[in-house]
């Protein structure tokens, strides 16, 4: 995998990121495609989250390239990013509670040319019909669920190239779990976004993901096509690093 693979929307190329000096992630490589949802799933304290901090400059960089639409990203950090086309939404939401759901799309716009927000704050809305309802709440009285919803399309404001969730369903009911995974995000990938989903639900992830990595102890031990990993058995044996 390298900067060569034209058609990726991301490209790490064999990424370590740490704490400190600390190396927590360790030579990670992988790609992600317009229009294709990709997950990580693996124990608690694999390094999920940090692999996903690595790529937004929330951890420290400690070697590997990365690549966005063909430029390099690597040791970049936030609104920089942002214009390039990275999206993301860690585990606790950056929604601004005090704002209703349609102040908090706008902010999420705030790169685009001002003409352009309202118009694609509505786009949005088609996408997550669930919020069109809410426009006028205030995002601190949104349910878990809702605020999660609000907080991934905030993020699809600005359309970027790739987007990177970080445990969207952490703490949601079965339901909203349902609708988060099943409902929205293969209808948010249509789009064309190309989607790094980190999920604890291993098994939901990868019915709707197209390629599945299993991180343990900071490592990639497996990438396969999900379509080839469908059962428990199989994932407790890639979990294990047996695969
Ligand atoms: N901000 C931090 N500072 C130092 N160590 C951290 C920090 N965040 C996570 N870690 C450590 O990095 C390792 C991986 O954590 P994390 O990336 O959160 O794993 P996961 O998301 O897979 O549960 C753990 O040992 C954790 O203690
Ligand atoms: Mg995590």
């Amino acid at each position: 995998m390298s900067a060569s693979d034209s058609t990726a929307a991301l490209v790490l190329d064999s990424v370590s990121a740490g704490y400190g000096g600390h190396e927590v992630v360790r030579g990670v490589s992988l790609s992600l495609h317009p229009g294709r949802i990709e997950c990580v799933v693996g124990p608690n304290g694999a390094g999920k989250s940090t692999l996903l901090r690595a790529i937004t400059g929330d951890a420290q960089f400690l070697g590997g390239r990365i690549w966005l639409g063909g430029s390099d990203i690597s040791r970049m950090a936030g609104n920089r990013l942002v214009r390039r086309g990275l999206a993301w939404v860690p585990q606790l939401d950056d929604v601004f509670t005090t704002l209703t759901v349609r102040e908090n799309l706008e902010l999420g716009g705030f790169l685009l040319p001002r003409r352009r927000v309202a118009a694609r704050v509505d786009e949005l809305l088609d996408l997550f019909p669930l919020l069109r309802s809410l426009t006028s709440r205030i995002a601190g009285r949104l349910s878990g669920g809702e605020r999660k919803l609000l907080a991934i399309a905030r993020a699809l404001m600005p359309s970027p190239t790739a987007l990177l969730l970080d445990e969207p369903t952490a703490g949601l009911s079965p339901e909203m779990t349902g609708l988060v995974l099943e409902g929205q995000l293969p209808r948010l990938s249509e789009s064309g976004v190309a989607v790094l989903l980190v999920e604890q639900r291993a098994i939901e992830a990868i019915e709707i993901s197209a390629r599945v990595h299993v991180m343990v102890s900071g490592e990639i031990r497996v990438s396969r096509p999900a379509a080839e990993v469908r059962d428990w058995d199989e994932l407790a044996r890639l979990f294990l690093g047996e695969g």
